[in-house]
């Protein structure tokens, strides 16, 4: 099928590349020349495993092109709109500027029987507001909101663990128009369909609150679990313990519930938080009132591990050689937006101390964001005469592969904090260093 992806950020370009991948037409469409251009020649713009690879093969087998041109959707049967929605500036709401600026762009190239696929997380009622406008040119729109992770997105966009979209409808069943929009969705998505994936289909309201609801749950747990570890540190329990113990139980899972400097990046943040504005603006903001609490939690982790560091330096952090671990928002990625490492990473720069930040993908972003701290490439390097190690991405350099004796002969002191708790304590006190782990004696 001719497809196009318009907005080449995180989500558009691993779509993009996703669908040729899987034998679409398909061209992606930005309004950053530089975007377009690095993708035209098949340079992927962030670190993603695999998306190099279907960048590459995509564009050799003339399935993929990029263009800076709306002109370029016209004729394509499938618009997907995967533009990003950042947090307002001043406020907690979705910013959908970029949605409605897409959509607008894309209105005079549509033709009848298209589809348009909106993909960006929105708050709920942003597709009934958009319908009108897009029905009026013959084209249906369909929200099939996207659950991709960082450092899995290729697989997740290839192989989701389920399919939603939110049709047209009429007394609870897709109407006429909708069911056509499913049929099309359907061939779309041939390869995960013959796999027989769960496929959701239903209204827009809902389409669009099964994402921002998935994200709000995952954020609620990882602070359900940070909220144990505030609760362990006060009273000698072991939160990983705890969370192995309780994650046994298969109504719970042990999934998301890691311990540690807490949750960042480009959604859940920023996806709480919009869903709590939204749900203000709706007169039911107590509903998710909890989001406030999940929220504070998540942010009151990042001071605790800039509390156990300075504590471990007798104190003060005031000219202590500080080596961090980690940059990025979680392993996998070279995103450090809004990263809980980078932060700590920051704050300890802020008490005085000399921060030396190494990551295996995200110096380079990192830099960008904070010039102010020094980046060192080498792991080694990095730890070199450090008087304490703070571990905050648990990337396998840092978790699998760093041996605490190695560690050791590197560093002039012997404090290491585990910020993801990712690290074996016993083997660490056996070399000689003082660990302290989030939540755990
Ligand atoms: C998240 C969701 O997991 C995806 O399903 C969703 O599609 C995506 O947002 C989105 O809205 O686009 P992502 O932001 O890539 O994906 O990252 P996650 O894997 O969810 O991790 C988020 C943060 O939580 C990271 O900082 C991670 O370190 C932290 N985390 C995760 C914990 O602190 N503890 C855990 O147990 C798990």
């Amino acid at each position: 099928m001719r497809l196009s992806v318009i907005g080449c950020g995180y989500l558009g370009a691993v779509h993009a590349a996703a669908m040729a991948s899987i034998g679409h037409d398909v061209v992606g469409i930005d309004v950053d020349a530089r975007k377009i251009e690095a993708l035209s020649r098949g340079d992927a713009p962030f670190f993603e495993p695999g998306l190099q690879e279907i960048l590459t093969e995509g564009i050799s087998a003339g399935r993929l092109r990029f263009s800076t041109d709306m002109a370029d959707a016209a004729g394509a049967a499938v618009h997907f709109v995967g533009v990003g929605t950042p947090q307002q500036k001043g406020g907690y709401a979705a910013d959908l500027t970029y949605v409605n600026a897409a959509v607008d762009a894309l209105l005079p190239y549509l033709s009848e029987g298209d589809i348009v696929a909106g993909k960006s997380t929105v708050p709920v009622g942003t597709a009934e507001s958009l319908a009108g406008r897009i029905s009026a040119t013959g084209a249906t729109l369909v929200w099939n909101p996207e659950f991709l992770r960082e450092g899995w997105a290729v697989q997740d966009t290839v192989d989701p663990d389920r399919l939603v979209a939110g049709v047209p409808s009429a007394g609870g069943e897709p109407d006429e128009e909708g069911a056509r929009a499913v049929a099309l969705l359907r061939e779309v998505y041939h390869t995960a369909v013959a796999k027989g994936t769960p496929f959701i289909v239903t209204d827009y309201a809902t389409a669009e609150l099964v994402k921002v609801s998935a994200n709000a749950f995952l954020a609620t747990k990882i602070s359900f679990i940070n909220a144990m570890a505030e609760i362990a540190e006060v009273t000698g329990a072991d939160v990983t313990q705890l969370a192995d113990a309780i994650g046994h139980d298969a109504r719970i899972g042990r999934r998301f519930l890691g311990a540690g400097i807490g949750f960042g990046g480009g959604c859940l943040p920023k996806d709480i938080r919009a869903f709590s504005a939204r749900a203000e603006e709706l007169g039911r903001g107590e509903s998710v009132a909890f989001l406030r609490e999940v929220d504070e939690i998540n942010l009151r982790r990042r001071d605790r591990a800039v509390h156990l560091v300075v504590d471990a330096l007798g104190g003060s952090a005031y000219t202590k050689k500080v080596t961090v671990l980690g940059a990025a928002f979680k392993p996998h990625s070279d995103d450090i937006r809004d990263s809980p490492a980078l932060d700590v990473a920051a704050r300890l720069h802020g008490l005085g101390a000399e921060v030396t930040v190494t990551d295996p993908e995200a110096i380079e972003n990192a830099r960008r964001v904070h010039p102010q701290l020094t980046y060192v490439e080498d792991r080694d390097t990095a730890l070199r005469g450090a008087d304490a190690v703070i571990v905050v991405t648990e990337w396998d350099e840092y978790r699998r592969e760093l041996d605490p004796s190695h560690a050791a002969d590197l560093a002039s002191g012997r404090i290491i904090v585990d910020g993801r708790n990712c690290l074996d304590p016993a083997a660490w006190r056996a070399a000689g260093w003082d660990y302290r782990g989030m939540g755990r004696p």
